[in-house]
């Protein structure tokens, strides 16, 4: 079977390389992929936008199956307009979307839905906002509703970065604003939760910890991951049944009553204080660098799984996992999650060598003439997966050093929650 990958992320290499374990599989397609994904599918660049040319090019290049990785094709509808065109394809339709593409309308679900999350008030303007502030405990989250990369979020100390943070967002700093959230802070511990869905019924798929903050100790401004490890340090039995009962399964009956259903993965990002999951947030894909993190350790063939997902027969299978665990750093462009150079060469990435479960995926990076070169703020990521995390961690950050990267950075403390 051809597949194809909308996105050019590592999330999107990991999915490409699963993939190619699979005995069925024929030709990738990503649309447009990176460096990486050059190496064993062909990359196309296409106006994702144009709905109308990627459906004649899937025709021409006979794909069977479209997986689709980031949220914004899923929050526009790709996937209503694929299937309304016949075409088989791996991710949750425009409705079902909104979780991810409107943090109002999830507040709003999970209020009706008595799903644990921060105490919340939405305003629709600057004057309402700041007289709700004057009753508020610091700190406190602010938030814009759409789409926004990770940056639309605002942990604010005080009345005046609550003020600014209120402005910036109903100056249109994430697109047009008519509501702002304001959120509780819950204080305790993060953890990324994942299921898989065909519509009917659903699966675990594995949990991380993610560490989304640039600098070690988790201070600094806020990114897409610098680094991961799989499974949560948080994860036993009866959370995963609290995450499962008071979470997941309220938000799908949810989608239900609205007509319509969930199929794909879907990623909540929790936060766990005393033992009890509360819902921060919901995306609508898997996570980057999660999914990175989570695929390695995943054992039954991944397109049998997206396979009968599309099919509605995903509770014929049993997922198996290998017992080891899996760690991730990801490599950045200096300055980032700010200001950085692209199309800085990455020299003798090809000489690095890797044992068994060692695995370099490509992020931000494109191949010009057979050389590499970086394409965005998350370059690399090297994931190990293995019984000793600890050992892992400091294997990565030999082969990291091994590279040598002029342009890199990353975080040498990913996990240092599990190893104090
Ligand atoms: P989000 O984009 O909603 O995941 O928010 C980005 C990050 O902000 C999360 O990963 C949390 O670290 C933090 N955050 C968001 N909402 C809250 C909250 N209500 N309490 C504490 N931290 C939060
Ligand atoms: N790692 C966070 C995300 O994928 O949104």
């Amino acid at each position: 079977m051809n597949v194809g990958i909308i996105g050019s992320g590592g999330r999107e290499h990991a999915l490409c390389i699963s993939l190619k374990k699979s005995k069925k599989i024929k030709n990738i397609y990503c649309f447009p992929g990176n460096a990486g994904t050059s190496f064993i599918a062909k990359n196309i660049e296409i106006d994702l936008t144009n709905f109308g040319e990627f459906k004649k090019l899937i025709h021409k290049l006979e794909i069977g199956i479209i997986i689709v990785g980031p949220e914004k094709p899923l929050v526009d509808g790709i996937v209503d307009f694929l299937e309304k065109n016949k075409i088989k394809v791996f991710g949750p339709n425009k409705a079902a979307s909104k979780l991810e593409g409107s943090k109002i309308f999830t507040k709003n679900l999970c209020k009706k839905y008595k799903i644990p999350t921060a105490n919340f008030g939405v305003f629709n303007n600057i004057k309402k906002s700041m007289s709700f502030l004057k009753k508020c405990k610091f700190p406190i989250v602010v938030k814009a509703d759409g789409l926004a990369s990770g940056k639309g979020v605002y942990i604010c100390e005080n009345l005046k970065n609550s003020k600014d943070a209120i402005k910036e967002i109903f100056d249109g700093k994430f697109g047009k604003a008519k509501k702002v959230l304001i959120e509780e802070f819950l204080e305790g511990e993060e953890m990324s939760f994942f299921i898989i869905s065909d519509g009917i019924s659903y699966k675990k798929f594995g949990s991380a910890q993610d560490h989304k903050r640039a600098l070690e100790g988790d201070k600094g401004k806020n990114t897409g991951g610098m680094g991961a490890y799989s499974p949560s340090r948080l994860e036993n039995k009866t959370l995963d049944k609290k995450i499962l009962k008071k979470i997941i399964e309220p938000t799908l009956k949810a989608l239900k009553d609205l007509k319509t259903e969930f199929v794909g993965f879907l990623y909540a990002g929790l936060m766990i204080v005393k033992g009890e999951p509360f819902l921060i947030e919901y995306n609508v894909r898997m996570g980057d660098p999660e999914c990175q993190t989570i695929l390695p350790r995943l054992k039954t063939d991944f397109l049998e799984i997206v396979d009968a997902t599309i099919n509605k027969r995903l509770g014929s299978i049993d997922l198996e996992w290998f017992v080891e665990k899996s760690i991730c750093i990801v490599l950045c462009s200096k300055g980032y999650p700010e200001k950085f150079q692209n199309n800085v060469e990455i020299k003798k990435l090809e000489k690095i060598k890797l044992k068994n479960n060692n695995y370099i995926f490509h992020a931000g990076t494109k191949i010009k003439n057979s050389r590499i070169y970086s394409n965005g703020g998350r370059v690399l990521n090297f994931v190990i997966k293995s019984k000793n995390l600890k050992q892992s961690r400091d294997d990565l950050i030999n082969l990291i050093n091994d590279l040598n990267w002029k342009n890199g950075y990353f975080r040498k403390d990913i996990g240092y929650k599990i190893f104090e």
